[in-house]
């Protein structure tokens, strides 16, 4: 049995084929609004019921709740608004889209998903930014990204016309599906958005211990440009897959969204989704969705400690390489002092690889780091 949607129902928003079909034929007479991949992406999500109990993006009672109280109005939690905020330079037809009409969404010119909009308002970016990720910094990536959003979000509910992610992408009834049949009663989301180094694969085989199976669902879709490529994270954790872990415990598949770097409010937001996947349990580890210094590395770890989210979370302490134990440890389970221990840091091994340099063993698999070694150019463009 895997664990129930949360709000306890899963949202379907795809248009049948014969609806569909209708909407295209009379597409040239609908207003159209363009959007961007985050816009498309969670579009997508809200449609394939990854976001229940959301049927669109957000009006203002949830948005409000939501940056206020971390509460939708129906009074489930919620931490990250799901708004539409469209770029007025792409849309020099926004100010005659109106409530109670049904705009196309465009993504690249392609019609991906009707809005009904309910709801227009203001879009106030700076409260936006320091509710949701506390500062209003542009060191901050999402903070940046936000110069590039509307003045006026639009909300309604949505269907979706077309998939904006490839088919590796499966939709939380495939996952539950998949999940039955393997017989998993029990299943523990590993997030992440990094190929796995050593404390990584340390917390996912602890995690493993207590439950029947490990859905490893890392994030693609959009990442900060300095992150390693989607690819490069697939491919490294396929080999673990393939090479390390018992392949009927294990499973992996990407999740298309615009990774949100807001810490503990992502964690939980990151959280739910899981939920909806399927699983039961969720890994919580050091620094969580995090970015450069701007969040408490267990601020997380507290707030799952005050939540029922319907999803368990498992917390981990850092953990890292202890040559005295000769084994992977935490502040937990190791006396010896720090001269001891090997720490794991992933923008140390993105810059290792981008100086040609192999991160020590203790830090990274060898094949792995080789593997990798093929993305030195993407990742030598993200750090200028
Ligand atoms: S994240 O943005 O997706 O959180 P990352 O892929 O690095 O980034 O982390 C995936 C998971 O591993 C998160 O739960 C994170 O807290 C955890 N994690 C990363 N590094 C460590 C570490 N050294 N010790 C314990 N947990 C870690």
């Amino acid at each position: 049995m895997t664990a129930l949607p949360y709000g306890g129902t899963l949202v379907n928003r795809v248009l049948s084929d014969a609806a569909r079909r209708e909407i295209l034929a009379g597409i040239d007479d609908r207003k159209t609004i363009a959007i961007d991949t985050q816009g498309a992406l969670d579009a997508e999500k809200i449609a394939i019921g990854a976001f229940s109990p959301l049927t669109g993006f957000m009006g203002e009672a949830d948005y409000s709740g939501v940056l206020a109280r971390s509460r939708l109005k129906n009074g489930l939690t919620w931490t990250i608004p799901i708004i539409l905020a469209p770029r007025i330079a792409e849309n020099p037809g926004l100010g005659d889209i109106h409530v109670g009409d049904s705009p196309v969404l465009l993504y690249h010119g392609e019609p991906i998903a009707v809005l009904h909009v309910e709801e227009k308002f203001p879009f106030d970016k700076t409260e936006f930014a320091r509710r949701v990720y506390g500062t209003t910094e542009d060191a901050h990536p999402d903070v940046k990204k936000l110069r590039n959003a509307g003045d006026t979000i639009f909300s309604g509910p949505i269907d979706l016309i077309n998939r904006v992610s490839g088919a590796d992408e499966l939709t939380p009834e495939e996952t539950r599906k998949e999940f039955d049949r393997r017989g998993w009663e029990t299943v523990v989301a590993f997030q992440t958005r990094n190929p796995p180094h050593v404390a990584h694969e340390y917390i996912q085989r602890c995690a493993l211990e207590q439950v029947d199976g490990l859905f490893i669902h890392p994030v693609v879709g959009e990442l900060k440009k300095d992150d390693f490529p989607a690819e490069a994270v697939i491919e490294s954790y396929q080999y673990l897959v393939d090479h390390y872990y018992p392949k009927s415990r294990v499973f992996l598949a990407p999740l298309a969204i615009s990774m949100r770097y807001a810490g503990p409010r992502a964690a939980v937001f990151l959280a739910i989704i899981r939920k909806n996947y399927g699983c039961t349990h969720f890994i919580v580890g050091r620094d969580i969705a995090g970015v450069g210094n701007y969040y408490d590395p267990y601020g997380a770890h507290a707030l799952f400690r005050n939540l029922d989210l319907g999803i368990e979370a498992m917390l981990f302490r850092e953990s890292y390489y202890c040559r005295k134990c000769r084994s992977m440890v935490t502040e937990k389970t190791c006396g010896h002092p720090e001269s001891d221990h090997s720490r794991v840091s992933m923008t140390q091994i993105r810059k290792m690889i981008v100086a040609g340099e192999q991160p020590p063993i203790e830090v990274m698999r060898p094949e792995l780091a080789d593997l990798l070694v093929k993305y030195r150019p993407y990742l030598e463009a993200g750090l200028k």
